[in-house]
């Protein structure tokens, strides 16, 4: 799934005094989306890729948890995955894992470390059909 490209530079992502526990954010950078949850006072981030599909897990914003708060849930077939570990503990793609995103955290401030590698961009169907209309 990884596009070959890399962060280029390092990235703010917030404070951890931002977030409630178990309170989530979302960060759009170079077009791929990501979240962290705040969990035992620690933040866990992932890129906001379905392992099922592809596809983003949530529909509303910053709302990746279950009902009971205690697993991220992917909006469109309900797979369950551990906050800790992304691993998918049941539905469609169990056995398999979302993707982590490297942290560094100077005290309160977390960011994005440079140089990690990015996932794949998601493609804009609808740009694109938009495009063949008008080329056609
Ligand atoms: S796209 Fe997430 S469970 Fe199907």
């Amino acid at each position: 799934m990884d596009s070959g490209d890399s962060l280029q530079q390092e990235v703010f992502l917030c404070q951890l005094s931002d977030l409630e526990e178990m309170q989530s954010i979302e960060l759009t950078i170079d077009e791929r989306r990501l979240f962290a949850i705040r969990k035992d006072n620690q933040l866990h981030a992932y890129w906001n890729i379905c392992p099922h599909l592809g596809i983003p897990l949530n529909w509303m914003p910053d709302k990746f948890l279950d009902l009971d708060g205690s697993l991220i849930q992917c909006s469109s077939h309900g797979a369950l995955f551990e906050i800790d570990t992304g691993n998918c503990i049941a539905g469609p793609c169990s056995g398999d894992r979302l993707k982590p995103v490297q942290l560094r955290n100077e005290g309160d401030s977390y960011y994005l470390t440079v140089n990690q590698s990015l996932p794949a961009a998601p493609i804009n169907l609808r740009a694109q059909a938009l495009a063949d209309l008008e080329d056609s």
